[in-house]
């Protein structure tokens, strides 16, 4: 036998163990660069989820937002294990990094948007990321360099999306009208010495394009054209679910349109990320994990739409719920509204229940997705009580705001139809006599003719969107 076992734990050659080009003190102050972009990724995600109409980039923004969180962590983490305190980590690293970053966020459209993030931004990190890895000395620093090489693999899962986002969006008389715009962002990285700043550093900063004036978030929820009369509450799925007539088989449809319905939840979160400011940065990170979990939660719903060969642009996904909250409570309150509805699930009526009829309903797909559905909704109701309960100082006085919070939000169902925005149609009979057929089975008569719509009521609208 002539093979050996792996010198130096399998992790590089003695040549890659024997570098000498950088010391703690510069693979910190690299490090501290791709943090400083990651955060900046993170914020810049976070922020164009609300007002993004197209369904697959408000999902994908949602999860990238979660994955530049982590990595930020691990990488604040890590630099802490670095004779770091204090830790410097707000500090922008080059003025150019930040302009860069700003224009990007400001990007007036979603193509210039695309083209900064998937074509300047992430491309220049994965390239530090890469640098990076192949400078340092791979047995001394190896915590950074396991750090840094788990951050490159889903930065390239992140620019196989784009690269594929940009193909089916992106005409060439947009990328054309932009080539100024991107020309002058990689000025901004060139100036900055390279996005790792090893490169040649100048304080020659190119003029600001789209943020000669300051950005302005927009909370107000968009979506694209499968989304279809959205101000409709002219169904009551909570009535369904808990009404004893109707079997778990028809349930489960009706889970799969809330799932699909949360969409609304990450257009709400990530107003509360953008506007909430000076928080530890493990309430930003949690909040991204729950954000993305909301975005899961929809597609979950999309997916039991497909496995029924059911289109679900035909049925209206009310956007109602993210629309009131962020254009009528403080980013606390609404914090405080989806803490009250996301406790409310905890009971054995709530996500338990809905995994129950999962189980029940003889579809093994329902009953992966609402066990999973339950356990995710778990983590955020502990989530909750760290970060918003805590502030409380107890259970009780935290409900009791979210309660009143919830009570403030106004939605006047009957002015919508005055207005011309819905006729709350009564959309269930025609979907549910469509998985009928899919099932192979007779619509239940009683299940048909189900309709109990969201009234005016109060104690009605609190029940819109309680899927958390
Ligand atoms: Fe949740
Ligand atoms: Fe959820």
């Amino acid at each position: 036998m002539t093979a050996t076992v792996p010198p130096l734990a399998g992790l590089c050659t003695f040549t890659e163990a024997q570098r000498t080009a950088m010391s703690v003190e510069d693979c910190v102050a690299w490090m501290k660069r791709h943090h400083y972009v990651l955060l900046r990724l993170h914020g810049i995600f976070t922020a164009r989820i609300t007002a993004e109409p197209l369904y697959e980039l408000k999902t994908t923004f949602s999860l990238c937002s979660y994955l530049c969180a982590e990595h930020v962590s691990a990488i604040r983490k890590r630099v802490s294990e670095l004779r770091e305190p204090p830790l410097g980590l707000e500090v922008v690293p080059h003025a150019g990094l930040k302009l860069c970053a700003d224009e990007v966020l400001a990007a007036p459209t979603t193509g210039a948007l695309l083209l900064g993030l998937y074509e300047v931004l992430l491309p220049a990190l994965a390239e530090s990321l890469d640098v990076y890895v192949a400078t340092t000395n791979l047995l001394a620093d190896a915590p950074s360099v396991r750090v840094t090489r788990f951050c490159r693999l889903e930065v390239a899962d992140m620019l196989a999306f784009g690269q594929q986002a940009i193909a089916a969006t992106v005409t060439a008389a947009e990328r054309t009208q932009l080539t100024p715009w991107l020309t002058m962002l990689q000025t901004t990285l060139n100036v900055a010495g390279g996005l790792g700043g090893r490169g040649t550093v100048s304080e020659e900063l190119p003029s600001p394009m789209f943020t000669a004036q300051p950005y302005v978030y927009d909370a107000v929820p968009k979506r694209d054209g499968r989304f279809r009369d959205s101000y409709n509450a002219g169904v009551n799925p909570e009535a369904f679910l808990y009404d004893e007539r109707f079997s778990p088989r028809d349930k489960v449809l009706m889970l799969y349109y809330k799932r699909l319905r949360e969409i609304d939840v990450p257009e709400m979160m990530a107003s509360i990320l953008h506007e909430t400011v000076g928080k530890p940065w493990g309430f930003y990170a949690d909040m991204s994990r729950q954000l993305w979990d909301e975005a899961r939660h929809a597609m979950l719903g999309e997916v039991g739409f497909v496995s029924l060969g059911l289109d679900w642009s035909q049925i209206p996904i009310n956007f109602t719920w993210s629309l009131n909250l962020n254009t009528q409570l403080t980013p606390q309150e609404r914090h405080a509204v989806l803490f009250f509805i996301e406790q409310g699930l905890m009971p054995k009526s709530g996500k338990r229940y809905e995994w129950e009829i999962g189980q029940q309903s003889g579809i093994p797909l329902a009953a992966v997705f609402q066990d999973f559905d339950w356990a995710d909704e778990v983590l955020h109701a502990q989530m909750g009580r760290q970060w918003y309960v805590s502030s409380f100082g107890d259970l009780k006085p935290a409900l009791e705001y979210g309660d009143r919070c919830w009570s403030k939000v106004l939605s006047h169902w009957r002015d919508y139809i005055d207005r011309g925005l819905t006729e709350h149609r009564n959309w269930w009979p025609e979907v549910y006599r469509q998985a009928c057929e899919r099932w192979g089975v007779t619509p239940d008569a009683t299940a048909l003719a189900f309709h109990e719509t969201y009234a005016d009521q109060r104690a009605d609208l609190r029940s819109i969107s309680a899927s958390g």
